[in-house]
């Protein structure tokens, strides 16, 4: 009878360990989370997002969602004319030469860790489970503000890219797509209710080695994001 007992106990208990691991995965394969779907309407208008923008770099200790991580995806690099491939940000002569890659250290239903956004199907793809953001911080001078944001976007770009069409003239285009980039990402921020702040101050060398990038892809922005406190 005891046996019975025990065989029914650790039967209930494997069923519902699976029941919560299933849960908890449900849009996880192969390390790939599949983004909710984007919003095109929000509560405010561009017009006020443009005026009330402000370079924020202190945070609310509080969770993101994981609907606000699609929505600053997509505004930084989403795809918004699939027959083209053309993205909610302009690109000289279409060629795309930036990445984007988020981590999260504080964000609800979503590991921590180190991300690359895939446009093509609005997902993000776990690159390691470790919360790199002080190693981050580390190589930035130690500013605070990727320290204290629940995520850290980061623009990078692979210059060879530009330059095999526009030579000498693609450095200047590749900042000014991230640029671009940035600003979507941050006008998004605020009509969010977060608040973000761009960065520039780091070591091209150290963000390279914190996120393991290949060689020909250059660190352009960081951008911490967390509810304005
Ligand atoms: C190219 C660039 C680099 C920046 N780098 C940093 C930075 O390393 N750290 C920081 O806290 N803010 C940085 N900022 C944000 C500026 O300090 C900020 O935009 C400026 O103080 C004006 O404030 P506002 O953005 O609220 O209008 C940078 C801005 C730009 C455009």
């Amino acid at each position: 009878m005891m046996k019975f007992y025990n065989f029914t106990l650790y039967f209930c208990i494997l069923l519902l360990l699976s029941k919560f691991m299933i849960a908890n995965n449900k849009n996880i394969n192969n390390n790939m989370f599949k983004l909710p779907q984007f919003k095109l309407k929000g509560n405010i208008s561009i017009e006020e997002a443009i005026d009330r923008r402000r370079s924020i770099r202190d945070y609310l200790d509080q969770p993101l969602k994981i609907e606000d991580v699609s929505q600053l995806l997509w505004a930084g690099q989403g795809i918004s004319d699939p027959t083209n491939k053309f993205r909610t940000a302009p690109s000289a002569g279409a060629l795309y030469p930036i990445k984007l890659y988020i981590c999260v250290g504080n964000v609800s239903n979503l590991p921590n860790g180190l991300y690359y956004y895939q446009n093509s199907n609005h997902s993000i793809i776990m690159l390691t489970n470790i919360d790199i953001r002080k190693n981050i911080w580390e190589v930035s001078l130690w500013q605070n503000s990727i320290i204290k944001a629940p995520i850290v976007i980061i623009i990078t770009a692979i210059f060879d890219i530009t330059k095999r069409k526009y030579g000498e003239r693609a450095s200047q285009y590749v900042y000014i797509e991230a640029g671009h980039i940035a600003q979507n990402i941050l006008l998004q921020a605020y009509a969010l209710g977060l608040g973000g702040v761009p960065i520039g101050a780091f070591y091209d060398d150290g963000i390279k080695n914190v996120l393991k990038i290949p060689k020909d892809e250059t660190p352009i922005y960081i951008i911490p994001i967390g509810k304005k406190k």
